[in-house]
């Protein structure tokens, strides 16, 4: 159950007020990586969870995606719900924190794991959960900040707990074959809140 003190909560109160304003704190365009990994893609069932104000989302439905996604922000729904409208798409977003999201396992082409940074407690059981969702065959896309970002200040969580390596990663996911895993150091653009050279992980692989 959650509680006042879940730090779950707190991440979607945090959040809610991060996009109370009507800039898009990361920007309508979607993420690099992203977007990168699904131009080769033929489009089908696409899951992105912690979807924020639904950039990710929108450009996936642009591009003939089915699109599922969630998170626990009120105002990052509405806003994902207007840049759905504002490009003629639709866009099917729930409100909700990871562990209430009713998951169908085995029935997604594709899953989007774009910034969403964990407590380290929680993080392989949830990761593991999610690609769950995967058809076997289906892909993994994910970008997510290194241990070494606050060094570099441009974005991203501060607590370290919530900050990844790659072997991390890898063992997280067990049952994907890795194409890309690596850890590299970028420039991002995305808002006002991912600015400038950055240290990130980015994934992308099959399920087996
Ligand atoms: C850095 S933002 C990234 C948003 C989006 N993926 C993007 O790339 O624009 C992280 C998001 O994860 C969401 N989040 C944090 N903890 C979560 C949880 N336990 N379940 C679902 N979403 C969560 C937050 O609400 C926030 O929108």
């Amino acid at each position: 159950m959650t509680t006042e003190s879940d730090p779950e909560l707190h991440a979607g109160v945090f959040w809610d007020q991060r996009y109370r304003d009507e800039a898009y704190a990361f920007g309508t365009e979607p993420n690099d990586w992203f977007r990168e990994c699904l131009e080769g893609l033929p489009a089908g069932r696409l899951l992105l969870p912690g979807e924020g104000e639904g950039r990710n989302a929108v450009h996936a439905a642009r591009h003939g995606w089915r699109v599922d996604a969630f998170d626990p922000s009120a105002h990052g729904q509405r806003k994902a719900g207007l840049l759905a409208r504002q490009h003629g798409v639709e866009i099917d977003y729930r409100c909700c924190l990871l562990d209430a999201f009713r998951l169908e396992p085995g029935v997604y082409d594709a899953l989007g794991i774009i910034f969403l940074h964990l407590p380290s407690t929680q993080r392989t059981p949830a990761y593991r959960h999610l690609a769950k969702a995967l058809k076997p065959g289906g892909v993994l896309i994910a970008e997510l900040y290194s241990k070494d970002q606050p060094a570099l200040g441009t974005g991203g969580p501060p607590d370290p707990d919530k900050l990844y390596s790659l072997d991390c990663l890898e063992t997280d996911f067990p049952d994907i074959d890795f194409r890309v895993a690596r850890q590299c150091r970028r420039d991002i653009h995305e808002g006002c809140l991912h600015q400038g050279p950055s240290s990130v992980i980015q994934l992308f692989g099959h399920k087996t």
